[in-house]
């Protein structure tokens, strides 16, 4: 097992420090194939995803892509809820990508066969080759992440990004929604987030100080906006599982709503805060959470963060679409270190298994 580990104390680390290759992996191994799924589906216009836990955060930052791209408004839905409400809305018109890595989620299967029962068309969005869900899936899109052992899912999240923002692009380039140039500009861009979660994977030493910090922490929150919702849901789902230190994502909007009650001196809060339409207002979030006594934990690239936070985990610049690849991953690196500190083994955290295979 030490071999298999390749001199990491855990697969998860392993896992997290193989995602510049394994985003590599993805681009090069949907480049061509991605165009032809993209020109197959562009014409419809009833889009669903369905996907449980990580792979449900990667179908909402999809839902934002299709959003901005092609001009789609998907439906998220948990593959365990889409059946109560969405079995008679499921014709031939309609076309359902599932995203599960395992391919063998029994929720996800089960909602894929009643979407194929129902006559739509269905994509699957899977790393493990072969799996149930290819058998399903009209389409299948590989993430070419490689095996996870760990059952924290890391690599294969940011590979599912990878692939979703790839599968966008294609279908606004096929549905002319967005200009050209720009999204020549995006896969070049794209083809560069490997180095750049190179340069985020630098901050492990000092995402390892700040876990010995926290480490006694009974509660955090990960607030985000637009696409930044979802990293704040992975985040706060990566802290519990192997942690099993209670988190909360949330949309910062929601904040004032109700949970700011929560807040007194010293809870964790952690700000996805990278520059761009959401920036203003997230540095709002983080002032009003800061005067209640919120010990903040900010990531982004602008420089003015360093004024409303306790711990600024400096960002590179990117476009935001962009964002949820790279920003998950001291996410991931923070999660992983509080749940060494804590004497848990991050690979087989209690109660959960790597594919859920009941429903
Ligand atoms: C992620 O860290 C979890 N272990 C879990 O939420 C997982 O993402 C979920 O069970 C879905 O698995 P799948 O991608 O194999 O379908």
């Amino acid at each position: 097992e030490m071999a298999e580990k390749a001199g990491y104390p855990h697969f998860m680390l392993k896992e997290i420090y193989e995602q510049p290759r394994a985003i590599r992996d993805a681009i090069h191994g949907n480049a061509g194939v991605i165009e032809d799924v993209a020109k197959e589906i562009a014409k419809y216009d009833k889009i669903f995803f369905v996907a449980m836990g990580t792979s449900y955060h990667a179908a909402l930052v999809g839902k934002y892509l299709l959003q901005r791209l092609a001009k789609k408004v998907p439906i998220v839905e948990e593959a365990s809820e889409f059946r109560y409400e969405m079995e008679d809305l499921i014709d031939e018109n309609t076309l359902v990508i599932a995203i599960t890595q395992s391919g063998e989620t029994a929720d996800t299967l089960a909602a894929m066969k009643l979407a194929k029962a129902r006559g739509a068309k269905v994509l699957a969005i899977v790393n493990v080759v072969g799996s149930m869900a290819t058998r399903i899936a009209d389409l299948t899109l590989y993430t070419h992440a490689g095996p996870e052992i760990g059952v924290a899912a890391t690599k294969t999240y940011t590979t599912q990004l990878t692939v979703l923002t790839m599968l966008a692009t294609a279908l606004a380039r096929v549905l002319g929604t967005a200009s050209e140039e720009y999204l020549n500009e995006l896969e070049s861009k794209l083809k560069e987030v490997p180095e750049l979660v190179e340069k985020v994977l630098k901050h492990d030493g000092a995402l390892r100080e700040l876990a010995e910090e926290l480490k006694e922490k009974r509660d955090f929150f990960y607030i985000g906006r637009s696409i930044g919702v979802p990293t704040a849901l992975e985040g706060a789902l990566k802290l519990k599982e192997i942690s099993y230190i209670h988190a909360e994502g949330l949309s910062a909007g929601e904040l004032k709503h109700g949970p700011l009650a929560l807040l007194e001196n010293g809870v964790p809060v952690v700000a996805i805060a990278p520059s761009g339409k959401t920036f203003d207002k997230m540095v709002s979030n983080i002032e009003e959470s800061k005067a209640r006594g919120a010990y903040i934990i900010a990531l982004g690239d602008n420089e003015s963060l360093k004024r409303v936070s306790d711990v600024l985990i400096e960002m590179p610049p990117m476009d935001e679409l962009l964002t949820p690849i790279v920003y998950v991953v001291p996410l991931q690196i923070l999660a992983y270190h509080l749940a060494v500190l804590r004497g848990n083994d991050p690979d087989k955290p209690r109660n959960l298994a790597k594919s859920v295979t009941v429903e």
